[in-house]
């Protein structure tokens, strides 16, 4: 199959197309070259920002040019502090950058799309399993662009298209060293980071109603995410589509503490921890309901925390 990847370029995107090439679809990708490397990949890069004014062209030559069966829609701004500080930007690339796509794929006649969604749509859920059908409420912009941006999918079945939403849980861990996560945002690269530069990785609240105190989350491997967004093309292969939206998880939680001494582990480095308050909007605790996306897409991750955990500390060693 033919598919065009957007965001093809970033630490998920780029394992993404590293997995469809492995099954044997032709890929082409676009991106705005802003967080990506093009060391990343090796196939048709188009280097621009579909949010920008010339997308709808550049995407209409694309589109003319190669017979896409499918689109994977990975690129946008995943910054949960930066959406709240500049939630004009976050509207504009991610929301914007979603509508051109679907002005594209809507007049090119292409009708399959994998949407990159996020566990930040559900907010601060109050179960211990979340389900897709939890009424959440994003308390972020971030959260609210992926929320709206499933809305956007849903509402374009109208001209016929097949969309399907992906929700990542905590991403983390990689296949291959030249494809990990180089950006320092989350729990597990902040934390290597740290301890590499010889500072003791920082805890934020061990006073929740968790097991620890501290916060539970479902960490996913990058690449059992990866090997989710080919199921979901599959799915969408299929005449039937029962459900829009997966969760993809583990549906097994991990709390920060957790995954620190993970870290001891696969480092064999004993460092101290830098105890902190609480992070304001931190829920205690967000474990997937994997049951709709095992059932369905018969999608069941292969990888523990000890794998996502050692394969970020060999890839910054
Ligand atoms: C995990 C836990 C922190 C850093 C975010 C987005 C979410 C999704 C995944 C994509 C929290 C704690 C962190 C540190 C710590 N993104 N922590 N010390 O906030 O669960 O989820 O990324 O869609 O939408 O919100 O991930 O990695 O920032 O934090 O104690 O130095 O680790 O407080 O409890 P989060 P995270």
């Amino acid at each position: 199959m033919k598919l065009l990847i957007t965001g093809g370029l970033g630490y998920i995107g780029s394992h993404v197309v590293l997995q469809a090439q492995r099954a044997g679809h032709e890929v082409v990708v676009v991106d705005d070259l802003s967080t990506g490397l093009t060391s990343r990949v090796d196939c048709q890069v188009v280097d621009v920002d579909l949010a920008s004014e010339k997308a709808l062209d550049v995407l209409h030559n694309l589109m003319n040019e190669h017979h896409f069966e499918a689109v994977i829609h990975l690129a946008a701004r995943k910054q949960v502090g930066q959406s709240v500080e500049q939630p004009e930007r976050y509207f504009k690339d991610n929301i914007g950058g979603l509508a051109n796509l679907l002005l594209a794929m809507k007049e090119a006649g292409i009708k399959k799309l994998v949407f990159s969604s996020s566990a930040a749509t559900y907010g601060i859920p109050e179960v211990e399993l979340v389900p897709e059908d939890y009424p959440g409420i994003p308390i972020n912009p971030y959260g609210q662009t992926k929320l709206i941006g499933e809305w956007m999918v849903s509402n374009a079945s109208i001209w016929g298209l097949k969309g399907l939403n992906l929700r990542y849980f905590n991403v983390a861990g990689c296949e291959i060293p030249a494809l990990a996560d180089t950006a320092e945002l989350n729990l597990i690269p902040i934390a290597i980071a740290a301890i590499k530069r010889g500072q003791s990785p920082k805890v934020f609240g061990v006073d929740y109603p968790t097991i620890d105190g501290s916060c539970v989350r479902d960490y996913v491997h990058v690449g059992d995410l990866a090997n989710a967004h080919l199921l979901a093309v599959a799915y969408l292969e299929q005449s039937r589509q029962e459900h829009a939206t997966f969760n993809v998880g583990t549906g097994i939680g991990a709390s920060v503490l957790e995954v620190l001494a993970e870290i001891r582990v696969a480092s064999g480095l004993d460092f101290e921890l830098d105890m902190h308050p609480r992070r304001p909007g931190d829920p205690p605790k967000l474990i997937a309901d994997t049951s709709r996306i095992e059932n369905i897409l018969s999608f069941k991750a292969r990888h523990d925390l000890k794998e996502i955990v050692k394969s970020a500390w060999d890839a910054s060693s």
